[in-house]
């Protein structure tokens, strides 16, 4: 199961770019950058990443990001991801970026989106990963500054896909943001949102109708509402799960508590991602193992999981059939055997 799991196409929708900066990257960077980090060693890092709600780990990852500073910064960092999720035969990433973390610093948008941009562009060509990018909003910040960030991306319109909304989600609604989507949806942007991550059933209900999402990040907390749930599965929203963040986070207790297999067992697309891999210990493949060997799912549901990651992507339709056809050829190849 492992080696399957490990070798199917897969398809990543919900991945922070800046959650991706490992602990060695992370200090290589600040050397250069002549910054002085507040550990001592890679180890010493890894040990800090212990965390008993989402709050405590957003403190230390607009810490980390904080050494990136130059084009190149930002380019190593999302080139080290495209390398890693290669090996995880990772074919697509829809990958987001916190322009407000970079900009609030005073590192011009410009430098952010160059670094993310070239590296994308490197790993379509060399690694044969297609990409989306999606810019998100700090929910923790105003809604002024969403504006000012939607205005500084306009001149970079064609390298986006569309807009998320993220960080500290309890006390930030989404019917905050609802005019500052409303105009990036005008502008032909996918909208996503986090939601019932670690807020109530209602934040779902806001994104779906005040943003107007076209896919929901987490969603975790949607199944404590079965009229939610009918909605989901009604629309054919897709959920980005993040089985690892989830344990991590403290959102479940155990990962035998998460409620991915009620999700699937409902009609939801529920789609398995890695979130922030450098902080919640594992990419692409080890989220999908580790949700498959608490939950005993088989390979069938594996099988649904890697489809689902393309059904709720946002490739064209005759892309996805491309990739559903490769799933389908890998899934001959391999056999009946585990
Ligand atoms: N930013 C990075 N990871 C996040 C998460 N899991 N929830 C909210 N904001 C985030
Ligand atoms: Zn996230």
């Amino acid at each position: 199961m492992r080696a399957f799991i490990d070798g199917i196409p897969k398809a990543e929708l919900h991945l922070h770019l800046e959650g991706s900066l490992e602990p060695e990257l992370l200090f290589a960077i600040a050397q250069r950058n002549n910054l002085t980090l507040p550990y001592a060693s890679v180890d010493d890092v890894r040990h800090a990443y212990q965390f008993s709600r989402l709050q405590d780990f957003l403190d230390i990852y607009y810490q980390g990001m904080s050494v990136l500073l130059y084009e190149q910064d930002f380019y190593d960092l999302t080139w080290a991801y495209l390398e890693r999720v290669a090996r995880d035969n990772v074919i697509h990433v829809e990958v987001f970026f916190d322009p407000q973390g970079h900009t609030d610093r005073g590192v011009p948008f410009k430098v952010v989106i160059d670094g993310i941009h070239r590296a994308l562009e490197e790993g379509q060509k060399k690694l044969g990963i297609s990409y989306r990018l999606i810019m998100c909003f700090l929910r923790h910040l105003s809604e002024e500054s969403a504006f000012e960030t939607l205005e500084a991306a306009m001149p970079y319109r064609d390298r986006l896909c569309g807009i998320g909304l993220d960080s500290s989600e309890l006390g930030h609604p989404p019917s905050r943001f609802e005019r500052v989507f409303a105009k990036a949806r005008a502008a032909g942007l996918k909208a996503v949102a986090h939601a019932g991550e670690e807020g109530p059933p209602d934040y779902v209900w806001q994104a779906l109708e005040l943003l107007k999402v076209d896919r929901i990040d987490h969603g975790n907390r949607a199944m404590e509402d079965p009229a939610l749930v009918n909605r989901l599965v009604q629309d054919g929203m897709a959920l980005t799960v993040c089985p690892l963040s989830n344990l991590k986070l403290k959102v479940i207790e155990t990962m035998q508590a998460h409620p991915l297999r009620r999700m699937l067992d409902a009609g939801i697309i529920a789609t398995i991602n890695s979130d922030d891999p450098a902080y919640f210990g594992g990419y692409m493949s080890a989220n999908l193992i580790a949700v498959q060997t608490a939950l005993n799912l088989n390979k069938d549901a594996v099988i649904t999981l890697a489809h689902n990651g393309f059904r709720g992507s946002f490739l064209s339709e005759t892309e996805k059939a491309a990739a559903l056809a490769r799933i389908d050829a890998f899934v001959v190849d391999a056999g009946t055997g585990d």
